[in-house]
Order: C-alpha cells, then sequence, then structure tokens
C-alpha cells in the first residue's frame, strides 16, 4: 500500500514536471516563431485583430453587463446540479409535476429527483436569460463586435494564439473590439456550446426519454449525455482561461468596461464583480437539498426520502 503510495506520488512529480517543461519549450517555441525574420510580414499583416465594423457599438450596455452576470450565476448552480445528477447519489426527495393550470399534458409528469427537477428549473431561467441576450445582441448591433465577418479572423486568430503563448498579449480594448482569438471563442460560446446544452439536454429529459422516434433512434441517449458532459467541460475550461485573461491583460479596465460598463481603470468595476462573486459563492452554498426540497413543494407534489 505505502509502496505504491509513493511510486504514485512520484509519478505525479514526474507529471508535473513533464507538463511544466512542455510549457516552458511552449513559451520559447512561441517567442522563437514571433520573433523569426521569415515571419515578420506575417504579424504585420495579421497584428491578431480584424477590422473593426464601422456600424459596432463602443462598450456594453447596461443589458449585457446584467445578462454576463446573470449567465455565470445560473450556471453555478446548473454546473452543481449536473454534477450530483452524475454522481447518482440517491436523490434526497422526489418531485412529480402537478398536472393543473397553466402547463397541462394528456401524458401524466414524471417523477423527477430533486437534482434534476432543480437542473431543469434553473435551466429555463438560463435559456430565458439566453434568448434575450440573442434577441438584444442583433436588436443593439452588439453581435458585430462577436460575430467574425471575414476570413481573415483564421490568420489572425493563429497570430493573437501565438501572441498569448509567448506572454507578449496582443494589443486588445474589448470596449472598442475584441481580438480574433476572442471572437471566435465568444462566438462559439453563445452561438454553439450553449444551444448544444438545450439540444443534448433536451434529448436527456423526460420529453425524449420516454418517446421513440426517427429523432430518439438517431440520437441515442448515451451520445447525447457524452456530449452534454463534454460541453459542461468545455464551460468550465472556458471560464478558466477567459478569467485567467481577463485578470492577466488589465483587470480593472477590464472588469470596468463588464461590471460597471465604464471604460477607465478606476476600482468600481472590481468592486461590483468581487460583490457578484460573493453572491454567486452564496448561491452554491445556499442551494442545498433542504431548501431546495420546500421551494419544490410550492406548487409539486413532493416525496421526502428522509
Ligand atoms: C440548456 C438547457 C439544459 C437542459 C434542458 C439540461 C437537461 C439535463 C437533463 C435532462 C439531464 C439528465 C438528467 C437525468 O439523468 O435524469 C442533464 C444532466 C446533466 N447536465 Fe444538463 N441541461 C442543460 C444545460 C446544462 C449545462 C449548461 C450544463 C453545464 C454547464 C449541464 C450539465 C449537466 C451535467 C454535468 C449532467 C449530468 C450528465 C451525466 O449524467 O453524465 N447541463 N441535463
Ligand atoms: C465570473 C467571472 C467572469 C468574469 C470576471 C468575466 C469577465 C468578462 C469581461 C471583462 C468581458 C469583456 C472582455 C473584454 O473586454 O476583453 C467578458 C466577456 C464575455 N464573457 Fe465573461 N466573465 C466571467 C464569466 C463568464 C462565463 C462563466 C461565461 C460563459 C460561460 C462568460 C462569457 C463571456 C462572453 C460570451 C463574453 C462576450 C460577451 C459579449 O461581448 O457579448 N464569461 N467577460
Amino acid at each position: 500500500m505505502r509502496r505504491s503510495g509513493v511510486v504514485r506520488g512520484w509519478r505525479l512529480v514526474a507529471l508535473v514536471a513533464a507538463a511544466l517543461a512542455i510549457a516552458v519549450v511552449g513559451v520559447l517555441a512561441a517567442r522563437a516563431v514571433l520573433d523569426a525574420p521569415a515571419l515578420r510580414d506575417f504579424f504585420s499583416r495579421y497584428p491578431g485583430t480584424t477590422e473593426r465594423p464601422e456600424a459596432a457599438p463602443y462598450g456594453f450596455p447596461a443589458w449585457l453587463q446584467w445578462q454576463h452576470f446573470l449567465n455565470a450565476f445560473l450556471l453555478v448552480f446548473i454546473v452543481k446540479s449536473g454534477l450530483q445528477i452524475r454522481a447518482k447519489q440517491r436523490p434526497p426527495a422526489f418531485v412529480t409535476r402537478r398536472n393543473t393550470g397553466l402547463i397541462t399534458t394528456k401524458r401524466p409528469p414524471r417523477r423527477l429527483g430533486l437534482h434534476v427537477w432543480w437542473h431543469l428549473v434553473v435551466d429555463t431561467l438560463w435559456v430565458l436569460n439566453g434568448v434575450i441576450y440573442f434577441v438584444l445582441l442583433f436588436a443593439s448591433g452588439q453581435w458585430l463586435r462577436l460575430v467574425p465577418l471575414t476570413w481573415d479572423v483564421i490568420p489572425n486568430a493563429i497570430s493573437a494564439g501565438i501572441q498569448y503563448a509567448a506572454f507578449q498579449w496582443p494589443l486588445h480594448d474589448g470596449w472598442v473590439h475584441y481580438n480574433a482569438l476572442q471572437q471566435l471563442f465568444y462566438a462559439a460560446t453563445v452561438f454553439l456550446a450553449g444551444p448544444l446544452a438545450l439540444v443534448t439536454g433536451l434529448r436527456l429529459s423526460p420529453i425524449f426519454t420516454q418517446r421513440d422516434s426517427w429523432f430518439t433512434r438517431r440520437f441515442t441517449e448515451t451520445a447525447a449525455r457524452r456530449l452534454h458532459w463534454a460541453i459542461m467541460v468545455y464551460f468550465l475550461a472556458f471560464t478558466v482561461v477567459h478569467v485567467t485573461l481577463v485578470v492577466t491583460t488589465g483587470a480593472l479596465r477590464n472588469l470596468n468596461a463588464m461590471y460597471a460598463g465604464r471604460h477607465d481603470e478606476s476600482w468600481i468595476g472590481l468592486a461590483i464583480f468581487a460583490v457578484s462573486l460573493v453572491v454567486m459563492v452564496l448561491g452554491w452554498f445556499v442551494a442545498r437539498p433542504a431548501l431546495l426540497t420546500r421551494l419544490a413543494e410550492r406548487g409539486n407534489d413532493v416525496r421526502r426520502m428522509k
């Protein structure tokens, strides 16, 4: 036992050392590429940012700031309940919708574990937030900042990626225009990962798991579960890299833009972000089974298991 523990410890040390070595080699390689005379033309032609469309608005309106916060806040509950579903523990309570009032269906409602019920409640709010964001994005012209419109976004994103890897941050001022790598990842997160989470989530929900149809045969529950899980891993990885870059590429300026709608280096954005972070951490701890069960009892038949 002890010996295998020691072996495992050494393996971990070797793994961390190898990862560090690869990171150092990566940074050195990126610097060499940046400095290579043969590539000077490439980097001056593709500095990392596409041309800003003239009609694109500047800055972040209040609705966008709120929706960005609500998205992250709701994801706290979505991720927590998703992990609880995956852990397959016995749910602390079972919830059955009362089939009366606004949503009355022919098929009797299915009994759901408390975590699945809560996951679906918060998903509904998250999707609602997303739909409002989509509508306002296109109505306000903000989509022009997010969606790449020319193919040179690809070489520009490669250029920006090499600059990030070399720790020579590409020029970026999110208030004015995102760099190409930001555009690609923000657009993929909003227009691909979000809708895919919804489609795969619906496939796992009682709407489809109880049905046999062309769609359910082509798109199996196992495939949907795998993809749904992969999307969560993407969301978490995106958030870690996103927040790391927000903090390391001019934290005050970036946080002011997204949390206070200001284009300066005061401390207000950081203060608002800190409060929002406290709210999110509180959310994680407050959403306990006892509270959720009481919430579920408003309008549903609930069977407590303890
Ligand atoms: C957009 C709307 C969404 C819907 C309708 C939805 C729906 C569902 C449903 C029905 C399940 C399966 C419950 C069961 O096994 O009985 C599930 C599982 C899960 N969801 Fe979602 N979900 C959504 C979004 C998300 C998002 C955005 C995330 C993470 C960022 C997420 C993470 C998870 C995880 C980790 C599981 C457990 C998967 C497993 O068992 O391997 N979901 N979701
Ligand atoms: C809670 C910590 C977070 C912080 C501090 C943060 C901060 C920011 C900032 C400062 C910007 C503007 C970028 C710039 O000016 O360069 C931004 C944009 C964006 N963030 Fe976050 N973010 C957080 C969480 C998230 C999460 C969890 C997601 C999604 C999973 C997300 C998705 C986005 C998207 C899509 C944009 C572009 C929005 C647009 O312009 O319409 N963020 N974020």
